[in-house]
């Protein structure tokens, strides 16, 4: 077998063999196929795409590429989450410790956040101590010992998809269904838990700009995921405005714990209420809404996220006063409404973007982030404003940062003079949960 046919055959719109497909992701492992033959053969694939067992055989072959997580010493139905990534996306760290308070634990390797999208790594760090290098013997412990554990990705884990994902990156290959789908799905199933939800992210905000995007990919993933035998359930999300309040690693740590407390936005409290929902009928328990609702209700979860925290080296104080423990940015702007009318739109790309700009994430992978600083909106589209009225606020490290995120955030908003249709948070599902209706 040479790689050359196997791209000339792609290329030509041809199907590989499983077999083909895993010489070609074992010889790049390996070296033997070069970065320049697997970008072209990535290109190709772009270009002609991939056949669903095409698909199943990449995802197979990239776990094969590296560890998998045996968490079977937990003894119980372990249960994952992933997000495809918008702005205020906080969900995993409410998420988890809510789960684990209702008595299915959680497995969870996060990845950092790009661009205008936050990653969960870079949030959690924000508290002081936390320990995301965390190797798969402890990972596997604190799951079993504490209930959740959010770690890095390990790095014996899939490491075909490092590869393969940085050469994808500045090749312009990352756009194809099949590659992502793969991408995602091997680290997914390589980590080991039997149940997963998948949120995928549809809008201005997202990955997949539209719905139908969001639908195929969500549908590959399912796929991949039913033919691995794991139990997956894929809700499509809308990220046309940020997710919650907060934008900013800190500012969402902080929000993601109200959100614990019964004090969080209602948006970012539905897909994470919702979300929890999901895991625990994927799992088996019973009432799903009724056990998330007293795990907040009754306090269970905080004490979860407590435990947590501290057992990955935080203070554990940050659940419940975050401000005593995470830093605040020293210089506020307030952003206002320019006349009177309803928020229209709160476009997430553009203030994920200012977020990035202003130091809570990176353009490149190897920038340093500022984990004070963000974004807190203070209307939400819907909402009606008078002139001069608050629209969110800027938390800066210096005064010439906050004037100019002021003017990117206040260029964000579209005031309008009727109220806009009400969107659909959660939009569709794909999947089913036995059991439930
Ligand atoms: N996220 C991933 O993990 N992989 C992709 O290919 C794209 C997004």
């Amino acid at each position: 077998m040479r790689a050359v046919d196997l791209i000339a055959a792609k290329r030509d719109g041809g199907e590989h063999a499983p077999g083909e497909i895993e010489f070609l992701v074992a010889g790049f492992v390996a070296g033997e196929i070069s970065p320049e033959q697997m970008a072209a053969w990535c290109m190709a694939v772009v270009l002609r795409g991939l056949t669903d067992a095409e698909v199943f055989a990449l995802c197979a072959a990239m776990v094969a590429s590296g560890d998998t997580v045996d968490l079977a010493p937990v003894g119980r139905i372990c249960v994952d989450k992933h997000s495809t990534g918008g702005v205020g996306d906080k969900v995993t760290i409410a998420l988890a410790p809510l789960v684990a308070a209702c008595g299915v634990p959680v497995a969870k390797m996060s990845g950092r956040g790009l661009g205008h999208t936050g990653g969960t790594l870079d949030k959690l760090e924000s508290i002081p101590g936390y320990r995301i290098g965390v190797e798969v013997e402890e990972f596997v412990a604190l799951v079993a010992d504490v209930g959740c554990a959010v770690i890095a990705q390990s790095r014996s884990l899939v490491p075909a998809d490092a590869a393969l994902y940085a050469l994808r990156d500045v090749t312009a290959t990352v756009p194809a269904p099949g590659l992502i789908a793969s991408s995602v799905m091997s680290k997914k199933l390589a980590a080991g838990a039997v149940a997963m939800v998948l949120d995928v992210k549809a809008g201005d905000g997202a990955f997949c700009r539209t719905v139908d995007g969001a639908r195929e990919l969500a549908r590959l993933m399912h796929r991949i995921g039913e033919d691995a035998g794991r139990r997956v359930f894929c809700e499509i999300t809308a990220m046309d405005a940020p997710l919650g309040l907060a934008i900013g690693n800190a500012l969402e740590v902080a929000e993601a714990f109200a959100i614990l407390a019964g004090n969080g936005p209602a948006d970012a409290t539905e897909v994470v209420l919702g979300s929890a929902a999901d895991l625990l009928a994927l799992a088996g328990v019973g009432d799903p809404e009724g056990t998330v609702g007293r795990a907040v209700s009754t306090g269970a979860a905080i004490a979860q996220a407590e435990r947590w925290i501290a057992a990955q080296g935080g203070d554990p104080a940050v659940v419940s006063r975050p401000w005593d423990v995470l830093e605040r940015a020293p210089v506020r702007q307030v952003v206002t409404a320019p006349r009177d009318g309803y928020v229209e739109a709160a476009h997430a790309l553009a203030i994920g973007l200012a977020a990035m700009r202003l130091g809570a994430g990176r353009a490149r992978k190897e920038d340093a982030i500022d984990h004070a600083v963000g974004i807190v909106l203070a209307a939400r589209p819907g909402d009606a404003v008078t002139a001069g009225q608050p629209l969110a606020e800027v938390h800066a490290r210096d005064a010439a940062s906050a004037e100019r995120t002021a003017a990117e955030v206040a260029a964000a908003f579209v005031i309008a003079d009727s109220v806009p249709p009400p969107a659909p948070l959660r939009i569709e599902t794909v999947g089913t949960i036995a059991g439930r209706v």
